[in-house]
């Protein structure tokens, strides 16, 4: 069975993450297909609305770690840009409307992906977490600006320097979901609100959506500029430190770094 799952169901595009012996942690190749699937959908006149979901247990790991570090992404060098970044910027620029459901952990782009949706809702169990600084890294998907603008400064540093997981009602009085549900709820949910969504003008909804995005056109060079960042750091030492530290199941050793 794919890692993702990709189901079309009249004008709606689901897209499941289904790697759950790995907590659906998100290979290149995992990638690469959200990529195609985006960049398909936002040409096809039939679909008017894509679902993200994962399972009632998890979202999403966000990047697997081994893949990361065994073939690390690379912007800016000329050549085929890495699949990661095809995703980010796939989800940016998505025309039409995306609903997303998150049950359990949502780790890193697992919640900043979140930022480029336009509905989400979360089950009770979810805990939404941006270890980036954790794992020696920085922030990515554009979210160094996207949080603060979405949250305030405070609140984001919190979220991105402690990098501490923080869970479904606090997600919703930050404003970063639209409702919390019982976990077995969320996907039925987001099912409800995509075919909503879908039996709308599709041109209003793209229009709305190209409005409200108007002050994010620099989002774009934002995302590479991250990207260049976090794929240096991604071979340094602190990051190698931290993902051997996690593969070992051990608590990572910062002293030198
Ligand atoms: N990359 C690669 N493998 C991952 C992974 C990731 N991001 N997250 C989990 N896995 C693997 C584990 O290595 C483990 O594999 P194993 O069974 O072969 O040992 C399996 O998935 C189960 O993970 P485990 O940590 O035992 O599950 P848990 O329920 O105790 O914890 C998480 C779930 C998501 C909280 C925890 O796995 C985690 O923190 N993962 C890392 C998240 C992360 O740092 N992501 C990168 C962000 S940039």
């Amino acid at each position: 069975m794919s890692d993702i799952l990709v189901h079309r169901e009249n004008a709606i595009l689901t897209l499941t993450f289904n790697r759950l012996d790995k907590k659906n942690a998100i290979t290149q190749a995992m990638y690469a297909t959200l990529a195609d699937e985006l960049e398909a959908a936002a040409k096809d006149d039939a679909v008017r609305v894509v679902a993200i979901q994962g399972a009632a247990e998890i979202f999403t790991a966000g990047n697997d770690l081994m893949d990361f570090m065994m073939n690390p992404p690379k912007i800016g060098e000329g050549g085929e840009l890495p699949s990661v970044f095809r995703f980010l910027n796939a989800i940016h620029h998505f025309p039409k409307p995306i609903v997303a459901g998150v049950c359990g952990a949502a780790v890193g782009i697992g919640t900043t992906l979140l930022f480029h949706c336009d509905l989400v809702y979360v089950g009770d169990n979810a805990a939404l977490s941006l270890p980036f600084v954790n794992l020696g890294l920085c922030p990515e998907a554009g979210s160094s600006w996207l949080l603060p603008a979405l949250v305030g400064h405070h609140r984001a540093a919190e979220k991105l320097m402690l990098g501490e997981p923080f869970y479904a009602d606090e997600a919703l009085e930050m404003g970063l979901a639209n409702r919390v549900l019982p976990p077995n709820e969320v996907n039925g949910h987001v099912q409800a609100q995509a075919k909503k969504l879908a039996d709308k003008p599709s041109a209003s909804l793209v229009a709305t959506k190209a409005l409200m995005k108007k002050g994010q056109s620099h989002i774009a060079e934002l995302i590479a500029a991250e990207g260049k960042i976090f794929g240096e750091l991604l071979v340094g030492p602190a990051a190698k430190e931290a993902i051997s530290a996690f593969m070992q199941k051990r608590k990572p050793d910062f002293s030198k770094y």
